[in-house]
């Protein structure tokens, strides 16, 4: 396996290994480690059906499945499918997935770990691929977050509510999205988690606390609580923690969502197509010690 760093503030290209077959302890321990520490893995040329890409993804996690029951494989349903591709008038994937900032299931009791997405159309104009995905570091946020606001929210915690994003996209110009209904809000009821977190593969601590869910810092009265989140929002996407993965057919992106936030760029129009299968898997695993000590021994030795 060979791991390039992008010379970007995040990302690594990875090669010379085949996910759809299943991966050593070895292997599975240098691409964690990667992911630690580049926040955002991308196998090119992979060949992946439905049932390879949940096994893959379920080396990291348990895997969520989505809220409305719709537009996941017909065999997997772990496997979602995101496109604004129409067959006989119905769209056959979730169109608006992601467009915005934000990470996933922030809004969980137990949050979300790695986000897999194997791109199977990508739009192209003039021989350029459109339908970027931008990601954006945490480490680098918390790092050089201002001294006196890190050390004023040091052991503040934020809530967040999955209702934030859904309710934004719907507000969208041609948005298909319903309201959530009572049984839908109850399954994603909102969550409260500290500010920062210490990230599971680094030892080292993130800014946690995204645009796309976080509502309010707990500790602070509603108008400072707004006020710090502008703040924190402002300078967690500034474009030097920015970097922005370009899709080819056959990538296979896997992401930390501890470390990083993302943004699917939405820059192509409905008749150029775009189809990716992606795996949403769960921090159950990666928070537990048991689980960390078999999975990355050397870093249990050290
Ligand atoms: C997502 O946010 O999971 C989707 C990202 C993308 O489609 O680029």
């Amino acid at each position: 396996m060979m791991i390039e760093p992008t010379g970007g503030i995040l990302g690594a290209v990875v090669t010379g290994i085949d996910l759809s077959q299943p991966l050593s302890g070895a292997d599975f321990s240098t691409v964690l480690t990667a992911l630690g520490r580049h926040g955002v893995l991308r196998f090119p040329g992979q060949t992946l059906g439905a049932r390879e890409l949940k096994v893959f993804s379920e080396r990291f996690g348990p895997i969520q499945g989505s809220v409305t029951g719709k537009f996941h494989d017909p065999e997997v349903p772990e496997v979602g499918i995101l496109s604004n591709i129409r067959e006989n008038g119905q769209p056959i994937g979730l169109a608006d997935a992601g467009q915005d900032w934000h990470t996933d299931m922030s809004y969980n009791r137990v949050i979300g770990f790695v986000n897999v997405l194997y791109a199977v159309k990508v739009p192209r104009r003039d021989g350029k691929a459109l339908g970027s995905t931008v990601f954006a570091n945490m480490h680098a946020a918390y790092d050089e977050l201002d001294p006196a606001l890190k050390s004023r929210l040091e052991d503040m915690t934020a809530t967040h509510d999955f209702n934030k994003f859904w309710e934004e996209m719907r507000r969208r110009p041609g948005s298909m999205r319903g309201p959530l209904t009572p049984e839908q809000r109850a399954k994603r009821p909102p969550s409260v988690h500290p500010v920062f977190l210490t990230h599971p593969i680094t030892g080292r601590k993130v800014l946690y606390c995204n645009p796309g869910y976080a509502i309010r810092i707990n500790e602070l009265d509603e108008a400072e609580s707004d006020r710090v989140l502008t703040a924190l929002f402002e300078h967690q996407l500034q474009p030097r923690f920015q970097y922005s993965n370009e899709w080819s057919e056959n990538d296979l992106l896997v992401w930390d969502h501890i470390g990083t936030l993302h943004n699917a760029i939405p820059d192509y129009t409905a008749d150029e197509p775009r189809l990716m299968k992606r795996c949403q898997v769960m921090a159950d695993w990666i928070f537990d010690p048991e689980f960390l000590r078999r999975a990355l021994p050397q870093r249990s030795a050290a």
